[in-house]
């Protein structure tokens, strides 16, 4: 199933042929640690032990290569399972990495609290500015240039081309997390990023029922090294989370497209409402970013953050006065979530460079009927 083929094709059927043994539709969950051989070395499909390969994983794995137009999709038991592999597979001791001054809290932390007590340097820097991205590289020693687009929470968008050009010509890899995207709105690997990262528990599982992550790469030696380090340290996604995100995503081209008409409409509510002060969100014409992300993505996406006049405790209130916004970190699942970054998922980052406002509010907009999400976020803000 190649590139001639549409997203929502690649979807429901790239890695996920009927099963050769029975015809069933759906990959079924191989849920086996082991695999019979025909006599010593005789693997049947390469199969040996489910840490190395499982099939359940390999058909999300070969599903996430052909959405991303990558050759090797790695599938992880999270999001940080995939960045730490990837860290560890192209990074040493001495080596720096530029990294987001608005990266989501947990990646930051593996940066500066973990990896930084192995030896490795990082630099935080505002990404969405390529002239602070080359003033924070070391040639010779930055590895990566590390991107999320739209970020977490603030939603800025960087240029995908721009800095791909910028992190070669230091000799560095661009890693982007696409999260907040999805490979349905975005392809960074065409844009000349190097690595893509997921936290597959959002956008791309889509049903807030599952933990996991992904790499996905272009080159096939970086996939060959990245699928070594998956066997070598072990964080592999097992076969029920394989297949409860190979569910998820076949619908995720559609999803999208709510997700995107739902925040539009979100938006324009946030925009006009007294109680609100600013609102960040990538499709608004006044959005700094909004030119690089119409040239880079189909759609804005169903995040959405805003300030609440009034200050951090007023906007604790709409968190906690939302119903149908559901309070709880994560993002990208079908139901609508609200949150207050400062206090949940960016608390790790308080104090740091990469602290959040204290007045901001993030929505993940769900695919609900939109009149609801409207009403419910009024009555929060009344
Ligand atoms: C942008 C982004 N990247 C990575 C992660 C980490 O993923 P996980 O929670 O699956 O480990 C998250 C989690 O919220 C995220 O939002």
């Amino acid at each position: 199933m190649g590139s001639r083929h549409g997203f929502e094709t690649r979807a429901i059927h790239a890695g996920q042929e009927p099963d050769a043994a029975t015809g069933a539709v759906v990959v079924p969950i191989y849920q086996t640690s082991t695999y019979k051989q025909d006599g010593v070395g005789g693997l049947r499909g390469g199969y040996e032990y489910s840490r190395s390969a499982n099939p359940t994983r390999t058909a999300l794995e070969t599903c996430l290569a052909a959405l991303e137009g990558g050759t090797r999709g790695l599938a992880f038991a999270s999001g940080l399972a995939a960045e730490d592999t990837l860290i560890r597979a192209v990074a040493q001791p001495g080596d720096h990495v530029v990294i987001p001054d608005d990266a989501y809290g947990g990646t930051y932390r593996l940066f500066a609290q973990v990896q930084q007590r192995w030896g490795l340097d990082w630099t935080s820097a505002d990404l969405t500015d390529p002239a602070a991205v080359r003033a924070a590289i070391r040639p010779g020693a930055t590895r990566m240039v590390w991107l999320e687009t739209p970020t977490n929470p603030l939603l800025g968008i960087a240029d995908i081309a721009a800095l791909a050009t910028l992190a070669h010509d230091a000799g560095a890899l661009l890693v982007v997390d696409n999260t907040f995207a999805s490979p349905y709105l975005q392809q960074p690997l065409a844009l000349g990023a190097d690595v893509v990262v997921h936290s597959t528990t959002k956008y791309v599982g889509g049903h807030s029922d599952v933990v996991g992550g992904a790499l996905v790469v272009a080159d096939t030696e970086l996939g060959e090294r990245l699928t070594y380090h998956q066997n070598a340290m072990g964080a592999v996604a097992g076969p029920f989370d394989a297949w409860l995100t190979l569910r998820g995503v076949k619908t995720l081209g559609v999803r999208m497209d709510r997700h995107c008409g739902n925040a539009e409409r979100v938006v324009d509510l946030l925009v006009a409402h007294p109680k609100v002060g600013d609102v960040l969100y990538p499709g608004r014409p006044e959005h700094p970013g909004h030119e690089v992300a119409a040239k880079q993505m189909r759609r804005f996406g169903g995040m959405v953050s805003f300030t609440v006049v009034g200050g951090e405790e007023a906007a604790v209130e709409v968190c906690n006065r939302a119903e149908l916004f559901t309070l709880g970190e994560s993002l990208g699942g079908v139901e609508s979530l609200i949150e207050h970054p400062g206090r949940m998922t960016h608390a790790s980052a308080a104090g740091s460079p990469l602290e959040v406002p204290a007045d901001l509010v993030r929505l993940s907009v769900g695919i609900e009927s939109v009149d609801d999400l409207l009403a419910d976020l009024r009555h929060a803000l009344s």
